[in-house]
């Protein structure tokens, strides 16, 4: 068994114009292709071969302080999970915002939703070179965070809810250096605040 690339959830062209087919082709077809490949080419006639991506991401994350050959298959598996969660956090543009359970906690950690997007878009530009910025629950507290090149939550104690790829390839052919305006794009249009809620609620459950 091996990884696999997982199918985008919407056509390529579904998040124009604020992420175009072009980005979205490459970004899927060719960046997140590329990290699964090496995993499972790093992984093939190993112990971890048979492993789940989740396994992967935590075993080489927990061994790479002393394994060497674990550094590149902890950046190469994080990025494959960072990938397919990031293609969840978004959905065709319109209007979507938390509901139920997940407002009325944003509304207590973050005092409203507009601070909270005012949040994610600050941690998203604030970024220093290339990472991610997450929406996570952590101890039952919604927090906004960043992490730097392949880092992801995954691997500590908080639960992601939703992210923002900051890589450049993720809108550099859109808005050159522009990262805020595909920041903004993405927090006002296109975060699927329907996959945090589920995300949100299966974190909360007993
Ligand atoms: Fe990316």
């Amino acid at each position: 068994m091996s990884i696999e690339l997982p199918r985008l959830p919407y056509a390529h062209d579904a998040l124009e114009p604020f992420i175009s087919a072009t980005t979205l082709q490459t970004h899927h077809g060719k960046h997140h292709r590329a990290y699964v490949d090496k995993v499972n080419a790093l992984v093939a006639g190993t112990p971890l071969a048979d492993a789940t991506l989740e396994a992967i991401v935590a075993q080489a994350a927990q061994r790479k302080a002393s394994e060497p050959a674990m550094v590149p298959l902890f950046n190469n598996a994080a990025q494959a999970w960072n990938h397919g969660f990031y293609w969840l956090s978004m959905r065709p543009p319109g209007a979507s915002a938390p509901q139920g359970a997940l407002e009325a906690r944003v509304r207590a950690d973050f005092g409203g939703v507009p601070a909270l997007r005012d949040a994610l878009k600050a941690a998203a530009t604030g970024q220093f070179g290339s990472g991610w910025a997450w929406l996570v629950l952590d101890g039952g507290v919604l927090k906004v965070t960043s992490t730097s090149n392949a880092d992801t939550p995954l691997t500590g104690k908080q639960v992601p809810l939703l992210v923002i790829d900051v890589w450049e390839h993720a809108y550099y052919l859109d808005h050159h250096e522009r990262r805020a305006a595909y920041v903004t794009g993405v927090v006002d249009q296109l975060l699927d605040w329907e996959f945090a809620g589920r995300n949100f609620e299966r974190a909360m459950a007993p």
